[in-house]
Formats: C-alpha cells, sequence, structure tokens
C-alpha cells in the first residue's frame, strides 16, 4: 500500500492529539485514502520530556531533520506563536509539503502570505483548527458559502473564557480556580494570557476576516476586552436578572468598511449566544441567501482540535487526487 509519510510539529495537547488519532484511525484512513499514513517525525523543544511516540518515529529538535526525511509529504503544525512556526512552515512549502495548522497567532498575522505561496509551490494548506476548535467553521464559509454575502458574524471563539464564565457562573468557582482546570484539560494555553484578555478571539476573528471578506480591518481599530475584570458577583447579579456574560467576537461589513471587536457582552435568553455554555464555541452567521446560521461545538481541547486537523489532512490529500484523476 502507498505510504503518505507526515510530520508533526510540537508535541503538546494538539500534536499528542494529533499523534494519537492517526494511530487509532488508521484503518478509517486506509479505507478512506487508500493510503497507509506514517509519522515520520515530530520536532519538539524538550528531548528529556517522556513522550509516549513509537522508537521508529524520528523525534527531533532541530528543524532540518524533518526538513530532510525522505519524501516527506504533509507538515502538521502545533506549535506556538509566530517563530519559528511561520519560518518552518514557509521552508516545508519551499519543499512542496502540503500543510495543516492550528497555529491561530502565527495565521492571524501570516496566514494570507502562507497561502499565496502554497499556490505557487501546488501546495494545500488547511487551517480548520486555527478557529473553533473542533467546529468546521473554515470550510462551512469557504465552501459552502460562496455565492452568499456574509454580512455579520457573531462568535464566541475562545473555549478557555466560555468555560471559566460557565463554571463561574453554575459552580461559583473563582475565576483563578476555573483557569486552573481550563489548563488541566488543555483548552487554555500554557501562557493564557490571550485566552483571557480576548487576544485568542481576536485572531481567530481576524482569520475569519480574511477568509469570508478578503482583508481584515486595521488592528489597531478593534475593540479588545477580554474576561479578567468580570467578578463572580457581576455573574451573580446578571444571573438574577436572567442574563449571562459572554465573550462576544464580532464582524460587521458594511459598504467597503469592516469593523471588528472582541468583548463580553450582556445577552439575555433571546441572544444567539447564551445558550452556548461550557467549552463550546459558536458562530452566527448573517449571509444573504441563507439567512442566519449558528454552528456549535468543542472548541477547544485535544480530540477536538485533533479532529479538525485530520479531517483537513484527509480533504487536502483527497483533493489531489482528484485533481490528479482529472488531469
Ligand atoms: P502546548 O503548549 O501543549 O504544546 C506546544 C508544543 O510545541 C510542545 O510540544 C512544545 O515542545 C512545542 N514547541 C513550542 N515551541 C517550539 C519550538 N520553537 N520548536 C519546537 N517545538 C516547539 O500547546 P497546544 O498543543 O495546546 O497548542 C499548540 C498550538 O495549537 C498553539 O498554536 C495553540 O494556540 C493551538 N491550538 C490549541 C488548541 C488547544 O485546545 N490546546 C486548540 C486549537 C489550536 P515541548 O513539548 O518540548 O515543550
Ligand atoms: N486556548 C484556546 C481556547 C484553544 O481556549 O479557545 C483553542 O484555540
Amino acid at each position: 500500500m502507498e505510504v503518505i509519510k507526515a510530520a508533526i510539529l510540537g508535541f503538546g495537547t494538539v500534536g499528542e492529539g494529533v499523534y494519537e488519532a492517526i494511530q487509532t484511525h488508521q484503518q478509517q484512513l486506509q479505507n478512506i485514502l487508500g493510503v497507509e499514513v506514517q509519522i515520520a517525525g515530530v520536532l519538539i523543544q524538550d528531548l528529556e520530556k517522556e513522550r509516549n511516540i513509537a522508537d521508529e518515529v524520528l523525534v527531533t529538535t532541530n528543524f532540518e531533520d524533518i526538513l530532510n526525511i525522505p519524501d516527506l509529504q504533509v507538515v502538521f503544525e502545533a506549535i506556538v506563536g509566530e517563530d519559528p512556526s511561520y519560518s518552518y512552515l514557509s521552508q516545508a512549502i519551499d519543499k512542496r509539503c502540503d500543510i495543516v495548522t492550528a497555529n491561530k497567532v502565527m495565521f492571524a498575522t501570516y496566514g494570507e502570505k502562507l497561502i499565496k505561496k502554497a499556490q505557487t509551490q501546488n501546495v494545500k494548506i488547511g487551517y480548520e483548527a486555527t478557529v473553533a476548535g473542533g467546529v468546521p467553521i473554515i470550510r462551512t464559509l469557504a465552501q459552502q458559502l460562496q455565492v452568499n454575502k456574509v454580512g455579520r458574524i457573531q462568535a464566541i471563539l475562545n473555549g478557555t473564557s466560555n468555560f471559566i464564565l460557565t463554571e463561574m457562573r453554575n459552580k461559583e468557582l473563582s475565576f483563578e480556580n476555573a483557569l486552573g482546570i481550563a489548563q488541566e484539560l488543555g483548552y487554555a494555553e500554557a501562557d493564557p494570557t490571550n485566552d483571557i484578555g480576548g487576544f485568542d478571539a481576536f485572531y481567530k476573528l481576524m482569520i475569519l476576516s480574511s477568509l469570508t471578506f478578503g482583508e481584515q480591518p486595521d488592528w489597531d481599530e478593534v475593540k479588545i476586552e477580554g474576561i479578567s475584570a468580570l467578578s463572580n458577583d457581576q455573574l451573580e447579579e446578571a444571573n438574577q436578572n436572567n442574563f449571562r456574560y459572554k465573550h462576544v467576537a464580532e464582524l460587521i461589513k458594511e459598504g467597503d468598511n469592516i469593523s471588528a471587536s472582541v468583548s463580553p457582552v450582556l445577552t439575555d435568553a433571546d441572544h444567539p449566544l447564551y445558550n452556548v455554555e461550557g467549552v463550546d464555541n459558536a458562530v452566527v452567521i448573517e449571509a444573504n441567501l441563507a439567512g442566519t446560521l449558528t454552528i456549535q461545538g468543542p472548541g477547544a481541547g485535544k480530540k477536538p482540535t485533533a479532529s479538525a486537523m485530520i479531517e483537513d489532512f484527509v480533504h487536502i490529500i483527497q483533493s489531489k487526487k482528484t485533481s490528479y484523476a482529472l488531469s
């Protein structure tokens, strides 16, 4: 059977999730794609950490080792921040590898550039996991709403913030305790500043803007507010009055103007995001033909994120097979 060789950059919550999903779904992948998927290399920072990786897999701290894997076809990227991710993915594209990334911080800034570069090399980039974890929002906007004109997107895009707000309200946990649980569950980033400060949702919103409108608003014009200033008392008072605080990211297109904001919003029971609880994310899309669509599901964590990445991978391999068949 034909073998597709892949590498994983980063072996934390997400990288390990992708590795495990490929092992546990190998038969399904073979049935769908007619190929064996082999993880040939894993890039990490700390060689001393215990990891559950098969002996035959190259585990390295040197990206050159990954690039030198013979016949490497796909790179899954799950490391943190802009650098060195952008540089690694640029080099992987130059080597004509397809890319699947979860790194929204990097992709919000460099996504458009990487997509253009990938086109010149005739390779593909999957970035479903950069926005809303396991929720297939990128594919929905890119493939299912191509003719529709989208005027507005309202969303909960940070699983950690929604989880914290839900736990503080329902279980009266302190902010710190709820954040600690979100970290233990692999929802929050190792450094949770972006999660609780609203920046994580902002980066995701910018990715949605590029995809939906072909451009992003001026970042300096976007109001970005996180949830860290909300107290248990405020949440309780809202609750008594049948309101809930939700961390809402919003994009509006009016004429040529795109406006965006990310902030806690007091919602009532009629608001489409009022009942989105726990680690769930949801995206409400206002489209001119389809009307108002809401798509919801787990927005963070090992399995949902691995799901987004493995489905991207399958689509990429299938799309290549299709174009080979046509040519
Ligand atoms: P973790 O902190 O759990 O893991 C990060 C991994 O990347 C670690 O294995 C670390 O190595 C490795 N790493 C970091 N920097 C480098 C580097 N410069 N070179 C090589 N390896 C490096 O993060 P997550 O798995 O949670 O997240 C990974 C990415 O996915 C991030 O960009 C995150 O924003 C995004 N994401 C996370 C989701 C989640 O639910 N957690 C969901 C969707 C996206 P080592 O193990 O040696 O320390
Ligand atoms: N830390 C992120 C969140 C992970 O909580 O939403 C998913 O991107």
